[in-house]
């Protein structure tokens, strides 16, 4: 659906989906920042009102992340995902200079956006990154530790239970480094909120591209 030179690119469903996953990525990580450097010395908030909302919204997150999975399965915003191999390695560089470089000369994006192209070449791996890998690592690690009987008790004489949340701890850090690229990467743009609003309205405008 084309109106002038915007492109629906945000069904409704996506965009609920995303509302919910951003605030309460940002509530998991306030909370697990607490839970994780929490002694005498530092305390941001209550500890087991972190725990609470850690859990509360872990688990928003995990049945939110079924809106996502099954949608892009059953829609065509799952065609946005597919990553072609061939040439990546090319198109990556091109994407970094211009985001490094070409940019600040105003250049033209090498990847304008179109219908059949939602998502520059870095927008596509670091989404599939976050999307596919450490959201799922995360969810899956999460739930483990919410019912810990599920665990391996050793592995290699080490307890199965540290290995995982330092593997939840970690995933957890991915993505708060995620989001502060994607936060970036979104800014960037004729105006620096127009992104911001398309996530809200549904639609993106492609003129100045
Ligand atoms: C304050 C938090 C957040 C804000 C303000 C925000 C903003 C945006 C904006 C403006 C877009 C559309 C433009 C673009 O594709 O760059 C977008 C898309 C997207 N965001 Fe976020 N985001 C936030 C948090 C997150 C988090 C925590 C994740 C995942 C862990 C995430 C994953 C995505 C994905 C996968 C898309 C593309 C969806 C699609 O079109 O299929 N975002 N976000």
């Amino acid at each position: 659906m084309t109106s002038e030179s915007k492109i629906y690119f945000y069904p409704i469903w996506l965009r609920i989906w995303h509302g919910i996953n951003a605030l309460s990525i940002l509530v998991l990580i306030f909370t697990g920042i607490n839970m994780q450097y929490a002694n005498q010395n530092f305390k941001l908030m209550d500890f087991e009102l972190a725990v609470n909302l850690h859990n509360i919204f872990g688990i928003t997150v995990t049945l939110n992340y079924l809106l996502f999975f099954i949608g892009n399965m059953m829609t065509s915003n799952k065609k946005y995902y597919r990553l072609k191999m061939k040439g990546l390695i090319k198109r990556l560089i091109l994407q970094v200079n211009y985001y490094t470089s070409g940019m600040f000369k105003n250049e033209n994006p090498p990847f304008p956006l179109n219908e059949k192209r939602k998502f520059n070449p870095m927008q596509k791996v670091t989404y599939l990154l976050a999307m596919y890998i450490f959201v799922p690592g995360l969810i899956i690690t999460g739930l483990a530790l919410l019912f810990p009987e599920t665990i391996i008790e050793e592995v290699y004489s080490l307890s199965g239970i540290f290995m995982t949340a330092v593997l939840h701890a970690s995933l957890g850090f991915l993505v708060s480094i995620f989001l502060v690229i994607h936060l970036y990467v979104a800014s960037i743009g004729k105006h620096p909120l127009n992104n911001f609003k398309s996530i809200i309205d549904g639609y993106h405008d492609i003129s100045g591209h």
